[in-house]
């Protein structure tokens, strides 16, 4: 089988619909690098669960979407675009596709933690933020990284809940709308950080 290198998986993913700038699918790539256990909140059509699982070593993804049909594409062509994209996954990672809420996902035996890391992008609205971020912050381990997208002025929810949540314990990564946080662990200045790639 072929190994893409990371400039392969990105510019692919950009193929895939979505939101994600490939600055931000640049980070999350090297993020997850050492993770064996991830979760990512609000898949769509795969565009980052794709990133995540070639960005990873091998391992397991819990994958969480309610299909509510946020997004422009129909949710039917979504979900058959998501199980397209995982045959094209990292084949060393295992990912659990989940059609539930996040919340009640998060009560599951299978998405008992510790997680590595977790990437939050489902309902954007601060509700939804908060609660997905309070539902998995316990499964995650001490070190674990927490990401998520959209935090910008054009989601003013998302902002919000991190704040409510992090205080200033969060990086938001330069010229993207992507946070971050150590979880348990002091913060890292400075508040917006690099990105190679
Ligand atoms: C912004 S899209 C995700 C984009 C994806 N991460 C990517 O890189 O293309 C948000 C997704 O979250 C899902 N969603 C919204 N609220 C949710 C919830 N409470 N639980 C699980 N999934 C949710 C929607 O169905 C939608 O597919």
């Amino acid at each position: 089988m072929t190994v893409l290198t990371k400039e392969q998986v990105l510019l692919f993913a950009c193929e895939i619909p979505g939101q994600t700038w490939y600055r931000e699918l640049s980070f999350l790539y090297d993020a997850v690098a050492e993770s064996k256990r991830h979760v990512e909140v609000g898949v769509y059509c795969g565009r980052s669960l794709f990133v995540a699982s070639h960005g990873m070593q091998s391992g397991e993804i819990i994958a969480i979407d309610n299909r509510q049909g946020m997004g422009v594409v129909p949710v039917d062509f979504a979900r058959d675009m998501t199980n397209l994209v995982i045959r094209h996954a990292n084949p060393k990672v295992n990912i659990t596709l989940i059609e539930a809420s996040s919340v009640d996902a998060s009560r599951r035996r299978e998405c008992q933690g510790p997680f590595d890391s977790a990437f939050i992008d489902g309902d954007h609205s601060f509700e939804y933020v908060l609660s997905d971020i309070e539902s998995w912050l316990p499964q995650m381990r001490i070190g674990g990284l927490m990401m998520g997208h959209d935090y910008w002025a054009a989601h003013l929810g998302v902002m919000d809940a991190v704040h409510k949540v992090f205080g200033g314990c969060c990086n938001v990564v330069r010229d993207s709308r992507l946070w971050h946080t150590k979880v348990g662990v002091p913060w890292t200045y400075p508040w917006v950080d690099e990105v190679s790639g």
